[in-house]
This record gives C-alpha cells, sequence and structure tokens, in this order.
C-alpha cells in the first residue's frame, strides 16, 4: 500500500513541527507549506524542524494568496490535510485586527476551497481554538458550549470553524476541527506567556536579567502538553466520521500558579522577581478558560498525560539548557 500523503500548513510552528514528527514517525510522506520569507532564514525560521528537512518537502504559499494555496495542494495530492497556519499571538490581534482577520479567515477559506475543488476525498483539520469561548456561560467549556469571542483572533477562529463545519455539511467534505486549549512545550513561542515565564527565569538564573515584567498574573488558562495535543489532531482525522472536538486538560490555572511553581522549581521566590505591568494587559481578557475533554476521551481515547507541574519543569529545564549552550558559545 502507497504511504499516505500528509500536507501541513504552520509547519514550523510548535504544532506543526511536533506533528510533523509524529506523521513522519508514522509512516506519512509530510509536505508542509511555508511561506518564502521562511526559507530566506533558515536557521531561526526552521530551527524546529531542522532535524525533519530530509525526511519532508516544504512548498512555498501563503495564507493571503488563493494561487499559491491551490499550486500546493495541487502539487502534493494530499489524503489529510492539518490546517495548523495563523496569526496566533492575541496581543497582535489586538493590535492589528485587519490583518488577523484577513490571513486567518481568507486562508482557511482558500485552503477549504482548494482541497474541495482538487482533492475532495482528503481528509481536513481545523485548528480551532479555546478563544472561540471567549467570556463563555459556563464552565468547564465543551464541544455544546456556546462561542462568545473576546478577540479579533477569537472571532477569526470562530469563523474558521464555522467555514469548515459548512463544507462539511454542504459539501460532503471530511472537515473536523480540535477545539485545543492553551498547549506549551519547550518549542513555544517566547512571545506567549509560557515561554515568556521559563526562558526569563532562565535568564535570571543565569545573571542575564534581575526581572521578568508581565501582564495580568490573575489570568487563567488550561495548560497541557502540546507534544500530546498533536497526537489528537491526528486520531481526529482518523476517525469513522468527521466532528469536532474539545482538547485539554480539565484543570485551571493562574499565570501567578505558572510564575511560582517556575521560580520554586529554581528555589527562587517569585515575588523578588516579578512585576505586574498595567500596560501588558489585554483591553478584554477572557473568563477563566478550561476544557471538558470526555468527549475525545471517549471517542478518541485520549486524554491529557502531563502535568501542570512536569510540564513547568521540563520548560524550565529546556530553557537552562539552551540558555547555559548560549553562554559558553559566546
Ligand atoms: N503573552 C503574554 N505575555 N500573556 C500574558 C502576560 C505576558 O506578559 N502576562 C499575563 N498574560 C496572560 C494573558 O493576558 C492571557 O490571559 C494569558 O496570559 C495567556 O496568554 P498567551 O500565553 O499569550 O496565550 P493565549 O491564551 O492568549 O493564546 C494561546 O492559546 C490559545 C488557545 O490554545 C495561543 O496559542 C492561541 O493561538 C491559542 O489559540
Amino acid at each position: 500500500m502507497s504511504r499516505k500523503r500528509a500536507l501541513i500548513t504552520g509547519i514550523t510552528g510548535q504544532d506543526g513541527s511536533y506533528l510533523a514528527e509524529l506523521l513522519a514517525s508514522e509512516g506519512y510522506e509530510v509536505h508542509g507549506i511555508v511561506r518564502r520569507i521562511a526559507l530566506e532564514d533558515p536557521d531561526h525560521r526552521l530551527r524546529r524542524i531542522q532535524p525533519l528537512l530530509d525526511q519532508i518537502t516544504l512548498h512555498v504559499a501563503s495564507l493571503e494568496s488563493y494561487a499559491s494555496l491551490h499550486t500546493a495542494v495541487e502539487e502534493v495530492q494530499p489524503d489529510e490535510c492539518y490546517h495548523l497556519a495563523a496569526q496566533s499571538f492575541v496581543t497582535y490581534a489586538f493590535d492589528d485586527e485587519f490583518s488577523t482577520l484577513n490571513a486567518n479567515i481568507n486562508g482557511t477559506h482558500y485552503l477549504l476551497s482548494a482541497v474541495k475543488r482538487l482533492v475532495p476525498k482528503c481528509r481536513f483539520y481545523f485548528a480551532g481554538s479555546s478563544e472561540m469561548f471567549g467570556a463563555a456561560e459556563e464552565s468547564p467549556q465543551r464541544e455544546t458550549t456556546r462561542f462568545r469571542p473576546r478577540s479579533a483572533y477569537g472571532i477569526s477562529k470562530v469563523a474558521g470553524f464555522d467555514l469548515t463545519r459548512n463544507y462539511r455539511d454542504a459539501y460532503g467534505l471530511w472537515a473536523s476541527s480540535g477545539i485545543l486549549f492553551n498547549h506549551e512545550s519547550p518549542r513555544r513561542g517566547y512571545e506567549f506567556v509560557t515561554r515568556k515565564i521559563t526562558s526569563g527565569v532562565a535568564k535570571i538564573v543565569l545573571g542575564k536579567e534581575s526581572q521578568l515584567r508581565l501582564g495580568n498574573l490573575r489570568a487563567q488558562r488550561d495548560w497541557g502538553h502540546a507534544k500530546e495535543y498533536v497526537h489528537a489532531m491526528h486520531l481526529i482525522l482518523q476517525q469513522e466520521r468527521p466532528d469536532d472536538y474539545v482538547i485539554a486538560t480539565g484543570t485551571c490555572h493562574t499565570v501567578e500558579e505558572f510564575v511560582a511553581a517556575a521560580f520554586a522549581s529554581v528555589n527562587l521566590d517569585w515575588r523578588d522577581y516579578v512585576i505586574s505591568d498595567a500596560s501588558l494587559y489585554r483591553p478584554a481578557e477572557l473568563h477563566p478558560l478550561r476544557g471538558d475533554a470526555s468527549k475525545a476521551e471517549r471517542e478518541l481515547g485520549w486524554r491529557a498525560k502531563t502535568d501542570f507541574d512536569q510540564l513547568v519543569k521540563e520548560m524550565i529545564q529546556a530553557d537552562l539548557s539552551g540558555q547555559r549552550l548560549r553562554q559558553a558559545a559566546s
């Protein structure tokens, strides 16, 4: 039997890189879509997939260009398409709502349209987000909870989710969404709060920084491990029929708890180093988000395994090793 072909948008990101590794290890022929700029700065932009480059094929395309996505889908003829690419940092979405909405909504629409036209039997995964719940009316949030997004990013994800569902219902496309709550790892971008904290702690331990400036410490999130969450994406596309699933740990923590655990793991008291800066607060904060992933457990056999303390420790250890290597090289 020939190898299954997967096409991943957002392959250079945290989730894309873990997913590419998983699919390659499962024997898939893995293709990824990257922006031209990534090929011009491979050391930086392809760093997460560097070890995989001889096992995957990259195609240049942009979420802003239907023609480029059409060409990539036509070249690859995927059996499974994982649409992870997005402008995904919520703060930027407040700063530039127009480009977030344009890239995230049109990009999803272009890709769905190209898949429907060129490979109608392809299974399609859309990366939904807990941000879609926003000011949710119930907790924990599940697949049936009403979406009340509170940012342009959340709105763009609701639109992508609805487009995906509509291609399934109206055109019979095998299209599913994962509604993923926050998921972190040593590969998380530095702009997100968990990595900002763990990299900041590592710099403080090594004497490179003396304080860590954060926004709202009372914000709460349901944080899991990204490596486990990409398994859920794969499982979602292996089901008998397309459907939507919440993927979460079911446990909520404040930013302050993350900070405290991170500093405690290196025997420091966070109160000596952390400043909560009101200028870093978001214009609209979410209600505490906590996901109910019981449908995923029942139907996919998936549940989160890494607990909060393990996640914090793994990220701290990775940042300490990384910073030490950088220090030794300089
Ligand atoms: N980034 C950041 N920086 N966030 C801070 C800071 C800070 O200095 N201080 C407090 N926070 C709070 C934010 O206000 C927010 O409530 C929370 O920390 C988490 O922020 P992020 O880590 O930036 O993630 P997010 O929850 O907005 O979004 C992430 O998770 C979503 C759900 O999976 C992103 O990965 C989204 O793309 C994703 O959809």
